[in-house]
């Protein structure tokens, strides 16, 4: 009889964005004439900057030719784009980070998922909340937790997000083994400085713990006090591991391209008390069970980081903050308590009430999806997310109606 892996059947509610996309679907509907704005999940609207695409292009073209045409890639990416995400990304920002520390992939979400698999099944894990729910789940599926009660699963150590720490968790009060921090935060928007970030640092180089820092959204940070890899802090090298998209920066989410850094310098123990190189592990990993992103894909990729490249991506990132200052400023002028939407595509608004009524309220009463707070923790219930990512115009509309909902 084959039996099944039954940590499924601990995991609480259905995958938060496909219950969105149910509820939406269901009143779409029941209601064909009403044109929906979607604030919801944080998909992209604008089209690839047009670096990339004629890079695309001409990569395509080389598909087609039988002397350019290209097979299996090395699973870790092609050396022409880890060089410049070394570069750019990490040695241009005083980050010690080579490109064979660099691993492409086809999404952050695969990765901040797969991870988990290089470490042992009894790690204790410390998972902020409210969090982007894969973090957990992932964990739910491999086995680290009990069941859930009130929406908290036993065995995970929770870092609370609160108005009262601005959305950056305390320290954990009892020894934990992986850390997850997200900066600029998804769902919150909230951002973590220098400082604190090193606090982190510290404490995970003294607890020989490991931080899966994921920085998909650093894009978006104009603040330049405010540090946009991790390895920007002295001693990360030891103990960070950081996840970053091309999806939100260059509007690579139905193309899929990321890559996950694991420095050299990273390790873990065995039962035995042995150090090994999370580097090796993951290496490991990535050859048996990966064969890459498509050459086209990683040729689009690497047309970031062109001066145009670079010129466009910035004025992608820029319309979609302008979209997030105007949902920050129209929020805040109706009265609600609201954070993110500076140096981060979400805003995080304190919905006065039950977050999924919230959102079945301005579903109904403003054609307008956001993301219940709920849907990302205990901690999330009272707030919903607006996300940043649609044309200014829509969005005009969307806070138009959402004032009239809720006056
Ligand atoms: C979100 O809306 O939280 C993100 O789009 C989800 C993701 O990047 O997978």
């Amino acid at each position: 009889m084959i039996r099944i892996n039954e940590n499924y059947l601990k995991l609480e509610a259905s995958y938060l964005f496909s219950e969105i996309a149910r509820r939406v679907s269901a009143f779409q509907e029941e209601n064909p004439d009403r044109e929906i704005i979607k604030l919801g999940i944080g998909d992209v609207t604008r089209p690839l900057p047009p670096a990339c695409v004629s890079a695309f292009h001409r990569a395509v073209d080389e598909m087609a030719d039988e002397a350019l045409f290209r097979g299996y890639g090395p699973e870790q990416g092609y050396p022409f784009l880890r060089e410049k995400i070394a570069a750019h990304d990490f040695m241009a920002r005083g980050a010690d980070i080579q490109p064979d520390e660099i691993f492409v992939s086809d999404g952050a979400k695969c990765d901040s998922a797969n991870i988990q698999e290089i470490f042992s099944d009894d790690i204790s894990v410390a998972i902020p909340d409210p969090v982007y729910p894969v973090y957990l789940d992932t964990n739910v599926m491999a086995g680290r937790t009990g069941r859930a009660t009130d929406g908290r699963y036993a065995g995970i150590t929770y870092l609370d997000g609160t108005s009262g720490n601005g959305f950056i968790p305390a320290l954990p009060d009892q020894p934990v083994d992986l850390i997850y921090l997200c900066f600029p935060n998804n769902p919150t928007g909230a951002t973590i400085g220098r400082e604190a970030l090193g606090g982190w640092v510290d404490y995970a180089r003294q607890a020989k713990a490991l931080i899966l820092f994921d920085a998909a959204y650093e894009a978006f940070i104009r603040d330049d006090s405010l540090p946009h890899s991790i390895y920007e802090i002295p001693g990360a090298r030891e103990v960070a591991i950081e996840l970053r998209s091309f999806s939100k920066t260059a509007g690579f989410t139905g193309t899929r391209c990321a890559y996950t850094v694991v420095p050299r310098a990273c390790r873990a123990w065995s039962a035995d008390g042995t150090g090994h190189l999370l580097h090796t592990l993951w290496h490991r990993r990535h050859t048996t069970k990966f064969n890459g992103v498509s050459y086209p894909v990683q040729r689009a990729a690497e047309a970031v980081y062109s001066d145009a490249g670079q010129m466009q991506t910035r004025e992608l990132t820029d319309s979609y903050l302008q979209n997030a200052a105007l949902i920050l400023k129209e929020m805040t002028a109706l009265g609600f308590e609201c954070i993110g939407g500076e140096n981060a595509p979400y805003i995080w608004v304190k919905s006065k009430n039950n977050s999924w009524e919230f959102f079945d309220m301005l579903l109904e009463k403003a054609g307008v999806v956001c993301t219940p707070g709920a849907g990302f923790g205990r901690c999330g219930e009272g707030y919903v997310r607006f996300s940043a990512f649609n044309s200014f115009e829509n969005v005009q509309t969307a806070m138009n109606r959402v004032r009239e909902a809720v006056a």
